[in-house]
């Protein structure tokens, strides 16, 4: 099994998490990890990113990678600050070839039949499904798996604790994203231990 799909198969929802708010990354990861959800995307749309990934790294179980990664500069900055694996929005040569050189688990988001084959030409079988509801939802994502049998998603982008059991049930997805686990102005841990758990209790395929 690739290094990704290890990951993939960690828990069924990966927490998409924007750097901001007044709560302590740590103890952010420490609730997630509590809770059952042990990996973590930090996107790198907000000044404090690296420093948080660098601070959720310390938290003992956290398997914690960046989002948001657009190019080659940011994905070695992400990897430089202990990001154990990569997601993007979307697919560019440039920016799948830095993942491979730096032979760090990549997770790029896909939209179209297009995308997928110019993963697969890079060698890359696993991916984001992205932005899942608008692209489709998941009758899009039962067509596109057509033609691709072995090919396996982490659909993100608009799912909710509501809507991740349907997306679980298909078979091409291994886990789903989304950014409901974390708000801006959250400030009990309690209740971000109590999202990932019952994120982490829904069933994968
Ligand atoms: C992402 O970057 O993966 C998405 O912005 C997360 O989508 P969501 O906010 O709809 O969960």
């Amino acid at each position: 099994m690739s290094r990704i799909e290890t990951i993939m198969r960690t828990s069924p929802v990966i927490p998409v998490i924007v750097a901001e708010g007044s709560l302590n990354p740590q103890a952010i990861a420490e609730a997630f990890v509590r809770g059952g959800l042990r990996v973590l995307e930090v996107t790198l749309r907000t000044p404090q990113a690296l420093d948080w990934i660098r601070a959720m790294s310390k938290v003992e179980g956290a398997i914690v990678g960046a989002g948001t990664v657009l190019n080659g500069n940011q994905l070695r900055a992400a990897v430089d600050a202990g990001s154990q694996f990569i997601v993007s929005p979307g697919l560019t040569d440039k920016l799948g070839h830095a993942a491979i050189e730096a032979a760090v688990p990549f997770l790029p988001g896909v939209a179209s039949a297009a995308d997928i084959m110019r993963g697969l030409d890079m060698g890359l079988d696993r991916f984001k499904f992205f932005p899942a509801e608008t692209s489709g939802g998941r009758p899009a994502l039962k067509a596109l798996s057509g033609p691709f049998g072995d090919i396996r998603f982490c659909p993100t982008g608009g799912i909710t604790l509501d809507s991740a059991p349907d997306w679980l049930a298909m078979e091409p997805v291994l886990c789903v994203g989304g950014s409901w686990l974390l708000k801006k102005d959250d400030t009990d841990l309690a209740v971000i231990e109590e999202r990932a758990r019952a994120a982490a209790a829904l069933q994968t395929s």
